[in-house]
């Protein structure tokens, strides 16, 4: 082998290794859909309710990877609290938690393309267009995507942030702003829109 080509072989194996690395911390999709079997009891089963309190699981399809990252690394740490979901992401590893939020997001993430036209009537939305409405793709931390989310879910979480439940984030301050009606009127705004979906079980 000339040197000239020798090189070249060790920079297909470099570049090889690099991409491999990305790839993982990208999550693998595949590896994520075995983990997801067990998830799939709640979040795969359209308007499954959590017990005490009562409200609708989240959806998770086409959730941003990034924030079900945060959210699994948050229930794990503790700093949010749900028994069933402690126990779920107490178990998984980084790599768990990365393969899993590759499958939920499903390559390409759902998004809020909110724009101040849409909100026309509900100006305690406007406070939040600039995290989950266009542009909000740029935003770190990644904001959760809300369009598409079970009405009940978001005014269970906006309550978590008033009462201090979910804490440590932007949102603390956001939520503590917001009467209980424009907690409603949000809630059924983002609802209604095209946005994440409840996983489809044989994908
Ligand atoms: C027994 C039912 C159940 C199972 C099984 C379950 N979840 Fe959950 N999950 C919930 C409930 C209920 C919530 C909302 C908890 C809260 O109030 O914070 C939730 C919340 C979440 C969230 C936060 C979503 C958001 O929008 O804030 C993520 C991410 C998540 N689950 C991922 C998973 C993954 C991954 C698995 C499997 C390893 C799993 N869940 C298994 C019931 C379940
Ligand atoms: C500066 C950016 C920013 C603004 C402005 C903002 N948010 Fe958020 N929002 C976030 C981030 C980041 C999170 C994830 C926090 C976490 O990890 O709990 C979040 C989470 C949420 C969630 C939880 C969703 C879920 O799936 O669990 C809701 C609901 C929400 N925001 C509603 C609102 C509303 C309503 C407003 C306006 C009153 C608002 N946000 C303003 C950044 C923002």
């Amino acid at each position: 082998m000339t040197t000239h080509l020798r090189l070249t072989a060790l920079f297909a194996l470099v570049c090889c290794a690099l991409a491999a690395q990305s790839a993982n911390a990208q999550g693998d999709a595949d590896a994520g859909r075995v983990l997801a079997y067990t998830c799939m009891g709640c979040h795969g089963i359209d308007g499954y309710r959590n017990a005490y309190p009562s409200y609708r699981v989240p959806r998770l399809g086409g959730q941003r990877a990034e924030y079900i990252v945060a959210a699994l690394d948050a229930y794990r740490n503790g700093t949010r609290e749900h028994p069933t979901m402690r126990a779920q992401g107490g178990s998984l590893s980084d790599q768990d938690i990365r393969d899993l939020a590759a499958y939920f997001e499903g390559g390409e993430s759902a998004a809020d393309t909110v724009t101040e036209d849409d909100i026309r009537g509900l100006d305690a939305a406007r406070a939040c267009l600039a995290c989950h409405g266009v542009g909000g793709d740029a935003v770190i931390p990644k904001p959760p995507v809300l369009s598409g989310q079970h009405q009940e879910y978001i005014v269970h979480a906006l309550g978590q942030y008033r009462s201090g439940a979910r804490s440590g984030t932007v949102m603390s301050a956001f939520a503590a702003g917001l009467t209980e009606d424009d907690v409603e009127a949000i809630a059924m705004f983002y609802s209604r829109r095209q946005g994440v979906v409840t996983p489809d079980k044989s994908e």
